[in-house]
């Protein structure tokens, strides 16, 4: 192991395999020297009759997928498996049996092949998603310190970065997050899962002051967002008692002014940690961080506030392998090598 890795420092180019399988999306990416040059991602239909992940049925899936998306991961990088300097996998956060299939699958190849394991925090590997190069244009990556609005189905946090490797949480839910809050408000609506896509879709033809919803009041820079779902939730049944039609007369403006009161509860508090930080390089990563409403309001705070705004292309912002591909880079760079002990965890903090 310790022989191809000082080869490959000689050589100069690391090629890092990396792997994603926390949830219900297995995916392999192939990064060279930070420059992306594969990304596969295999989703799961199995889940959507069921209106949420059934984990038992993830696991089963990402055993199925797992061979086939890492061989087109290699063949679409047009490089050969000995090229492979080291495989990067998620340890967590996430659903444990899915984790299992990725992390065996990674000590696997690390021990055919020979070459070093690296273990990635699922959320590190949103935050880094913004450093990966493309082959050909622009790359703009923030500069250090910068904020990252983390934004997923199982996270909402602010996060000071330091620098690649060196994060600090500096507020996060104290119970949903705010893809959850979506996904359970347009449950009730009965749109599919997940519902974050369809309230962004619907809302675009709604009005957003039409209706509104309670907005946590906690301190700090932390989230709520069970006190929303639950006004949500009892605001529709009231109304269903005088029109049981209400919820398709209206969907469009309960969406919008859904995502409204979303967006407003993310801002609210990124902008109080911009102010209370000084820092005008602000970032956004997760699945949520897709919305379009969000993406405006970001795009009107950072001219109002001069902020320095990155938001990343949007294949790198959902689950993927090519962020935890990008953050094994970092860490081969900082010899960060994990051994065949290592196992995976459903909850870790950055
Ligand atoms: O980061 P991600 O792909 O995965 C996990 O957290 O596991 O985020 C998934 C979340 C889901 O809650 C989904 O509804 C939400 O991101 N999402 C959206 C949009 N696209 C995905 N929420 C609002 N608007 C969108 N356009």
């Amino acid at each position: 192991m310790n022989e191809k890795y000082i080869n490959d420092k000689k050589n100069a180019s690391i090629t890092i395999l990396g792997i994603e399988s926390s949830c219900d999306d297995t995916s392999a990416a192939i990064i060279r020297d930070g420059v992306i040059l594969s990304n596969v991602v295999a989703g799961q239909k199995v889940h959507e009759e069921y209106g949420g992940v059934v984990p038992e049925l993830a696991s089963r899936a990402h055993q199925q997928n797992i061979i086939p998306v890492v061989d087109r991961a290699i063949v679409r990088a047009g490089i050969s498996k000995n090229e492979i300097s080291a495989v990067a996998f998620t340890r967590g956060p996430g659903l444990l049996g899915s984790l299992l299939v990725g992390t065996s699958f990674a000590k696997g190849f690390s021990l055919a092949a020979g070459i070093p394991l690296i273990e990635v925090n699922h959320l590190q590997g949103h935050v880094l998603a913004l450093f990966i190069k493309e082959k050909v244009g622009e790359y703009n990556p923030p500069k250090f310190p910068f904020l990252c609005l983390l934004v997923s189905g199982g996270n909402s946090q602010i996060i000071l970065v330091h620098d690649y490797l060196h994060m600090e949480v500096i507020g996060q839910t104290i119970d949903d997050a705010a893809g959850e809050a979506f996904d359970k408000c347009a449950k009730v609506m009965g749109l599919p899962y997940p519902g974050g896509p369809h309230v962004d879709r619907l809302s675009q033809q709604g009005d957003p002051h039409r209706f509104t919803f309670s907005k946590p009041r906690i301190a700090g820079l932390n989230y709520s967002f069970s006190g929303l779902k639950t006004s949500f939730l009892y605001f529709l049944r009231n109304n269903l008692k005088e029109n049981e039609n209400f919820i398709e007369e209206n969907l469009n403006d309960l969406c919008a002014s859904l995502q409204h009161t979303i967006i407003d509860i993310l801002l609210n508090k990124l902008k109080k940690a911009a102010k209370e930080t000084g820092i005008k390089e602000i970032t956004v990563a997760g699945g949520v961080s897709a919305n379009s409403g969000l993406r405006n309001a970001l795009k009107e705070n950072a001219k109002k506030y001069h902020w320095n705004l990155i938001i990343p292309k949007f294949e790198y912002t959902m689950d993927n392998a090519a962020m935890i591909a990008i953050t094994g880079y970092y860490k081969y760079l900082n010899v960060e090598f994990a051994g065949q002990d290592v196992v995976p965890f459903a909850r870790t903090q950055l």
